[in-house]
């Protein structure tokens, strides 16, 4: 399983020493949620703190847009260079467009599906993206509870992959820990993404990195 902290949960009055302290705790991505107050309610971070985090970052940044003007959030974030760019399937009319834009500007293109929605609703758009990640919270928080149906739906997105893209990364997030990362992994999930569960670890982030690492 590779592993991608948001950095949601973390200090932001340290946020230069959180992002040190789980790259070198050998993160596999820096998941990075950005949120503009009107797709979701509540509101992160803009392009000068990820700035900043791209520079204390030795592992590559993926970033989740839970905005409204996807297209606009693109050409902010596009600079720095991410490794991953996800947008909501929810919130784009043009998502197959979008895609092609990400990938044109050399960023994988990620599609994200909140809890309700079904992977047929993107079969169409699998060739055209490097990852689909399935929210298992509704967006907006961090520290909220796993939906488990999103297991039920993993294992259906990955029958739409094999046929379609067979190479497509699947990522799940929200509501991650120890708990449940075998029941992740058994149904067929790559990257896992975890807030409250790394950076509240009793034991810091290192251990709690390790063992989401299954
Ligand atoms: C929720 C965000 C998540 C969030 C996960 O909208 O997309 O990345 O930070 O936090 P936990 O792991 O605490 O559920
Ligand atoms: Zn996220």
């Amino acid at each position: 399983m590779l592993v991608a902290p948001s950095i949601l949960s973390a200090d932001f009055g340290n946020l230069a020493k959180e992002v040190e302290a789980i790259c070198k705790a050998e993160c596999d991505f820096v998941h990075v949620d950005v949120m503009d107050g009107h797709f979701v309610p509540n509101l992160t971070i803009g392009p000068v703190v990820v700035e900043a985090v791209a520079k204390s970052a030795t592992k590559p940044l993926d970033i989740h847009l839970m905005v409204e003007d996807n297209n606009f959030f693109v050409d902010l974030f596009a600079p720095l260079k991410p490794h991953f760019i996800s947008f909501h399937i929810e919130s784009e009319r043009h998502p197959n467009r979008l895609a092609q834009k990400i990938k044109n500007l050399g960023i994988h293109p990620a599609i994200v599906l909140n809890p309700h929605t079904s992977p047929s609703q993107i079969e169409y758009l699998l060739e055209y993206v490097d990852m689909v990640l399935l929210m298992s919270v509704n967006p907006g928080f961090g520290g909220q509870k796993f939906i488990p149906n999103v297991l039920e739906k993993a294992m259906v997105l990955k029958e739409f992959i094999l046929k379609r893209n067979p190479n497509c990364l699947i990522e799940i997030d929200g509501g991650v820990s120890n708990k449940n990362i075998y029941a992740i992994k058994n149904a067929g999930v790559d990257i896992a993404v975890a807030g409250s569960y790394i950076f509240k670890h009793p034991k810091g982030v290192k251990e709690a990195i390790n063992s989401l690492k299954v």
